[in-house]
């Protein structure tokens, strides 16, 4: 990509998380945890839930008009959406058309990336290759949560990880050669779908009284292997993108890790022997919003002024699928 005249840039970037902390200590009057064990276990102190009512649409929604404002754009200025989530709020149609119909946009095309944790950098793949391609001049990617709609609120294991959240951005292709999107890659081993699911609500078990009794509508992990699995797939996936472009880790300013575990987060830093101060961490106040953690860390990065003009961010992610994903950019 990097060859191209036309670069692919992200010119707006937007995140939206509910009002609403829950905090370890409040999670533990509920479940048999504490707050000395989801922090030291997984770097999560609190994370943000949405309110009844509150629907994925419309976090992604908010997001989007967050980035549109960043961009100095308007709504009218967008001609695709691409939503990236593991929680549509219906199982069809798809959420992108129901954050189309929010933001009053009709008739551009408008789909749904299904890659769990890694959507929204399968998303940032697809909608370069939108705009790269001279199809679509701007396209608006979302990733959006409400992964307590999907959490198991008695098993302690899963429901203390996960938070609610979206975050947006605009892609676009410029004139300047050699900023933005430089290079991406994205795996899958569907071998082990297993690892991390939800068994009950598809096709293969729609909803029963029998489903519901057997609690299959939530998310089931099994978090050692997904923990293992997570490190080897990000640690490679990122050394594979900077062998390939001729770098090394000490030529990156700032990584954008997805944010399931602060202890996934520290074997990267120890894979790419980087110090964890160049990494952006808010896995403490957001806990894991799958598709929306890599768009809400990025935003952050850049509001806190850890990147600037010129510098070359890594992103990495890991999820349900098996997926993994990782792009190298550099800021424009
Ligand atoms: N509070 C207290 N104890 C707990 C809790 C809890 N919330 N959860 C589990 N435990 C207990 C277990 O029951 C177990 O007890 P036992 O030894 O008596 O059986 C003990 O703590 C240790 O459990 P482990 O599973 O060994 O804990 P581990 O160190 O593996 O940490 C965790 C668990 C945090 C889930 C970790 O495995 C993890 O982060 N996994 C990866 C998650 C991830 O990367 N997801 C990314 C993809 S997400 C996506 O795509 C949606």
């Amino acid at each position: 990509m990097e060859d191209s005249q036309r670069s692919v840039i992200l010119s707006g970037l937007g995140t939206f998380v509910p009002h609403k902390v829950v905090t370890n200590d409040e999670l533990a009057l509920h479940v048999e945890t504490s707050d000395e064990w989801v922090r030291t276990r997984t770097g999560i102190a609190e994370r943000r839930l949405a309110e009844p009512g509150q629907e994925v649409s419309q976090m992604g929604a908010e997001a989007a008009r967050a980035a549109l404002a960043d961009a100095g754009l308007q709504a009218t200025d967008i001609d695709a959406i691409v939503c990236a989530t593991m929680t549509p709020e219906l199982p069809f149609p798809a959420t992108a058309c129901l954050i189309q119909a929010e933001l009053g946009l009709p008739r551009v095309p408008a789909f749904d990336i299904s890659a769990a944790c890694s959507g929204f950098l399968y998303g940032l793949d697809v909608v370069t290759r939108l705009v790269q391609s001279g199809a679509y001049k701007r396209v608006l990617l979302v990733g959006t949560e409400k992964m307590s709609s999907i959490l198991d609120w008695e098993d302690r294991s899963t429901c203390v990880l996960f938070g609610d959240g979206a975050g947006a951005c605009i892609v676009e292709a410029v004139d300047e050669p050699g900023v933005g999107i430089v290079d991406m890659i994205l795996g899958a081993d569907g071998s082990r779908t297993d690892l991390l699911h939800t068994p009950a609500g598809g096709s293969r078990l729609p909803a029963s009284a029998e489903t519901l009794a057997a609690r299959q509508h939530y998310l089931r992990m099994s978090g050692k292997e997904v923990f293992k699995l997570a490190v080897k797939e990000m640690g490679a996936v990122a050394n594979d993108l900077l062998e390939r472009n001729g770098l090394t880790a000490a030529d990156i300013t700032c990584v954008i890790p997805h944010q399931a575990n602060i202890r996934i987060i520290d074997a990267l830093a120890a894979r790419l022997e980087l110090p964890l101060d160049r990494f952006l961490v808010n896995i403490d106040r957001y806990g894991n919003t799958s598709a929306a953690s890599i768009p809400l860390a990025l935003e952050e990065a850049r509001r806190l002024g850890r990147f600037g003009s010129g510098d070359r961010i890594l992103l990495a992610a890991f999820g349900a699928g098996l997926t993994w994903a990782g792009a190298l950019l550099k800021w424009q």
